[in-house]
């Protein structure tokens, strides 16, 4: 039994090099789509977007490339912190004239999160991807399942600059690239690409002194205290934590916190 499991998550450790190494830009065939939601979430059809499982993804005509397939946030993952910003909303005040929040994905990848949360507090999502090639898939994949989002090719930081704040439900998702954060002391949110606290003081500078919500995807191991440090000052409201299905440190979890303006 150990044997087993030992040996799947070294497989796992191997595809996952793949999938950010020479797979890293190529858009991933049918089968390698249901291997990789085997390997990571135990089964073919946990790997699922846009509400499409993995073995179906093909003949869906979706398209992933290797590194959006390791790091994209998956249906079951996405509905429930939908389901928790929901609820938070519920009980903070609306904008008179009940403007609909402003929710930004600064780093939107296979846009799913975007998706999920768009739908589920029936808002346009606005979405920031640098990466031409995942931008471009990405692109590909939200016209196909009709999605509302609007998604920006560029820098998470001019789509601040066009968004102004409206109030205090407005909501960020903050999923930058890992890369070398990932360390074997766990994953160090003041090492990512670019570093969370740059990325929290950047929210703040665009919403004059405005109160929101920030939420994060990080993995179940964090390093040097860096998620409580890097939200000093801010409240934290929910963690929500799926089921592991990897060894600890490779898992993931979501964390909501209101972050005042100043
Ligand atoms: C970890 S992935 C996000 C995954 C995403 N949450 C999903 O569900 O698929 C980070 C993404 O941010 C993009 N990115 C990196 N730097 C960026 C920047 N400065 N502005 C916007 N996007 C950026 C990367 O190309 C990558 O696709």
């Amino acid at each position: 039994m150990t044997t087993a499991i030992t040996d799947s998550h070294t497989a796992y450790f191997a595809f996952r090099d793949r999938l950010l190494g020479e797979l890293r830009t190529t858009v991933l065939t049918g089968e390698q789509l249901c291997e990789a939601g085997r390997l990571i979430y135990g089964r073919p059809e946990g790997l699922s977007l846009y509400g499409i499982p993995a073995p179906r993804m093909e003949s869906a005509g979706i398209r992933l490339l290797g590194r959006t397939t390791i790091e994209c946030c998956v249906d079951g993952y996405a509905v429930a912190v939908a389901d928790a910003l929901a609820e938070i909303h519920t009980t903070l005040p609306e904008r008179a004239g009940k403007e609909e929040p402003l929710v930004l994905d600064l780093f939107c990848g296979s846009g799913n999160f975007s998706h999920h949360l768009g739908t589920r507090l029936d808002v346009v999502v606005h979405a920031a991807e640098l990466d031409l090639d995942v931008h471009t898939a990405t692109r590909h994949n939200l016209d196909r399942v009709g999605a509302r989002t609007q998604l920006h090719l560029g820098d998470y930081r001019d789509l601040l600059g066009k968004h102004p704040a409206r109030g205090p439900r407005d909501t960020y998702f903050v999923e930058p690239p890992w890369g070398p954060a990932f360390t074997p002391a766990g994953l160090d949110l003041t090492r990512t690409s670019p570093p969370v606290p740059e990325i929290l003081d950047e929210v703040r500078r665009s919403r004059d002194g405005l109160p929101c919500l920030v939420a994060i995807k990080t993995n179940d191991h964090i390093a040097h205290d860096s998620l409580h440090h890097s939200f000093a000052g801010a409240q934290h409201l929910r963690t929500v934590t799926p089921a592991p299905t990897l060894p600890f440190g490779a898992n993931m979890d979501f964390h909501v916190y209101r972050l005042d303006g100043n």
